[in-house]
């Protein structure tokens, strides 16, 4: 099964949107057919997505958010909606990110409650899921991926699950510089993809792409990507340098 690569840029509270525009002249000047080799994401602070949409238009390089609201709109200081945001032009929504988890309580449910609003708006959720250090090493490394994967995908449709990618993050690869090591990336998607079988097909789990998130590089990103069910990458650091992108998608793709 050939599943297209999908490579984000996760810049999670950085570059306004001069530095929005400063990062990306530079890197779509440098990505060329790249962009149509395989799917390329980026993924700015809300404020940033208008200059960002701007730059983007034509390029093939399709604009993400990093959270939206599972409301439609009313009383919710502070939140964004997803009709908001696809008035900008965004595709793509990184849900349930774990620092979403950790620092703003995200539960399983509200994330479902997420993915469905994104979903039902026609955009295309990228679902986070991983476990934590302790987790993994008090053995509960499956338990945590199942439980998050059912839960968070409660109600959704096959074809809601086609239209969404997963994002399978350690936490404690997360902005460490420690990677997990390719065969422990490919062991957990491979679990990953076992568990969207039990709950879909066989068949429709094959479709599903499962990037990798936690510490992805220029350097390792060759590596992790020509693992068998590593579908492409989400990346925090390494995406806030437009040569170090490019790179790293130059290296996926090799
Ligand atoms: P990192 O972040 O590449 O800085 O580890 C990845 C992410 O949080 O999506």
């Amino acid at each position: 099964m050939s599943r297209t690569l999908v490579l984000a840029a996760n810049w999670k509270m950085n570059k306004g949107p001069a530095a929005t525009g400063e990062f990306l002249d530079p890197f779509l000047a440098s990505i060329g057919s790249q962009a149509g080799a395989c799917e390329v994401i980026v993924a700015p602070p809300f404020v940033s997505l208008p200059a960002a949409a701007a730059k983007l238009a034509g390029s093939g390089v399709a604009l993400a958010a990093q959270n939206a609201s599972q409301f439609d709109s009313g009383a919710y200081t502070g939140e964004i909606s997803v009709g908001m945001l696809q008035e900008l032009g965004v595709k793509h929504v990184i849900l349930g990110h774990s620092e979403r988890r950790s620092i703003y309580g995200e539960t399983d449910e509200v994330i479902n409650a997420k993915i469905k609003k994104v979903l039902d708006a026609g955009l295309h959720p990228i679902f986070c899921i991983g476990e934590t250090l302790e987790e993994r090493e008090g053995g509960k490394l499956e338990t945590v991926l199942r439980t998050q994967v059912r839960d968070g995908l409660v109600g959704v449709s096959e074809e809601g699950l086609l239209n969404s990618v997963l994002a399978y993050e350690p936490v404690w690869a997360i902005g460490t510089g420690v990677t997990a090591s390719p065969a422990q990336a490919q062991e957990a998607h491979a679990f990953v993809r076992s568990l969207l079988a039990d709950l879909y097909s066989d068949e429709v789990a094959q479709k599903v792409r499962i990037q990798y998130g936690g510490s992805v590089k220029p350097g390792n990103s060759a590596e992790l990507m020509a693992q068998p069910d590593i579908d492409g990458a989400l990346v925090g650091g390494a995406s806030l340098d437009p040569k170090d992108f490019q790179a790293l998608i130059a290296n996926a793709l090799a």
